[in-house]
């Protein structure tokens, strides 16, 4: 770990990642849930039964794998993401942690993070997964209404969500909950409210997300039928800018376009994505971006369960695709992750990820006049969204880069 990681000491008496100091990260994918969300497409998938034991296996062969052409890299977080991966036995959560402990050095604070559903989250399998190694859960709330709750499919009620969260506190020192906002029909005072009951269960991180309609969904069919209606751009952004607002004044700073957390509580694994440095994705269809030799590839995995699991068992690699990244690929590709963050993008790191600086890579007429509007700022050590900007960040970068 560099001194800057060290130096800066947050109020918590946690370090935190100094701005550019972007980590090396492991993400490991399971691909189950209990049941399907109607908005999710994420790579996740209902079986009757799973067998953990053998899943188990074959992760620590994947690892092993990308361990080996890795070595010595400090290890700054590890991620169990879904999927539901509080379905996953803890026995294999422990495996994991423990072989990865063996395999990489690991930063002192590193940062073992889990997703948990509300429904699949016993007190009793919360301390197994920290037993297991695990010291952050992320807990799928989604909404503190029951009828929101409903319209997104989910099986939990509003009272189970909260019980859930008190369990993650009792048991963890950091913990995060997931909102969903921008739901039919949603207006700015029932979302207040709504934020303030959340904060009254929040501990250091939140995060927010805003309804998307993704192909492939039920959503997205039942959507393009007209069953329901999206609030319209002016109302999205009254509601992303009341949460801003209220988390801010409740010390949880957006430093994501969707995140928000007390200084020095940021999720340190999705900073590593943001920041654009190096992770590993293990599990179907996880994807991973890695330095070697100087050359940087984007990879991914096999995104079926059961044909992952059969190609590791074969070959310890369920690896369908390595692309050398050029370097103009790696500067766009930072700018569309860092211009998410608050802090915007590190411009020496940009230099020398990109081969050459901000400037060369963004339409410069486009630039000046989003700074003139106030959309984008530059300081000599970073280029970034101001908060105005960040709230339509589609289009900022639309402008930027085409
Ligand atoms: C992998 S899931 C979280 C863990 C767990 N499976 C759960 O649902 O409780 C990641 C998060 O992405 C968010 N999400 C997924 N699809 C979304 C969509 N279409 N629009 C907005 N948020 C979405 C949800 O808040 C969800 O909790
Ligand atoms: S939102 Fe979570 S529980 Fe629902 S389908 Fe997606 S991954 Fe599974």
């Amino acid at each position: 770990m560099s001194a800057a990681i060290l130096d800066a000491a947050a109020p918590s008496g946690r370090p935190v990642p100094a701005p550019g100091e972007p980590g090396f990260a492991l993400y490991v994918h399971w691909p189950f849930c209990l049941s399907k969300c109607p908005y999710c497409d994420f790579n996740s998938h209902v079986r009757e039964r799973v067998d953990g034991a053998r899943w188990q296996r074959a992760y620590l062969k994947e690892l092993e794998q990308a361990a080996a052409e890795t070595p010595g890299r400090t290890l700054t977080s590890i991620f169990f993401g879904g999927g539901t991966p509080s379905l996953m036995p803890p026995e294999a959560a422990a495996a994991i942690v423990e072989r990865a402990r063996a395999l990489w050095p690991a930063a002192p604070d590193i940062e073992i993070t889990l997703e948990a559903n509300p429904g699949a989250s016993e007190a009793a399998r919360f301390r197994a997964f920290r037993e297991a190694g695990v010291n952050r859960l992320s807990i799928g709330v989604q909404s503190l209404d029951d009828a929101a709750l409903e319209f997104l499919g989910r099986k939990h009620s509003a009272a189970e969500a909260m019980a859930a969260v008190e369990r993650a506190a009792a048991v963890f020192d950091r913990f995060s909950f997931d909102l969903i906002y921008a739901r039919p029909g949603h207006m700015v005072a029932a979302w207040e409210d709504e934020l303030e009951r959340a904060l009254a269960f929040a501990g250091e991180h939140l995060s927010v997300y805003q309804l998307t309609i993704e192909p492939g969904t039920a959503f997205h069919t039942a959507h393009g039928r007209g069953d329901f209606a999206l609030p319209d751009q002016d109302t999205a952004a009254d509601l992303y800018e009341a949460t801003r607002a209220r988390l801010g004044a409740a010390g949880l700073h957006s430093y994501e376009i969707s995140n928000h957390a007390r200084p020095g509580a940021e999720s340190r694994h999705n900073l590593t994505y943001w920041r654009y440095g190096d992770y590993l994705g293990l599990g179907p269809g996880a994807h991973g971006r890695l330095t070697l030799g100087g050359a940087k590839f984007a990879t991914r995995r096999h995104r079926a369960p059961e044909i992952w699991l059969e190609r590791v068992e074969r070959e310890a690699t369920a690896e369908t695709e390595r692309t050398l990244l050029a370097p103009e690929e790696r500067g766009r590709e930072m700018l569309l992750m860092g211009l998410r963050l608050a802090e915007g993008v590190d411009r020496a790191r940009f230099t020398a990820e990109a081969g050459a600086p901000i400037e060369a890579f963004v339409d410069g007429a486009a630039a000046r006049c989003l700074a003139d509007a106030g959309l984008i700022a530059w300081t000599p050590e970073a280029f970034r969204a101001t908060d105005a900007g960040r709230q339509r960040l589609d289009a900022v970068l639309k402008a930027l880069v085409g």
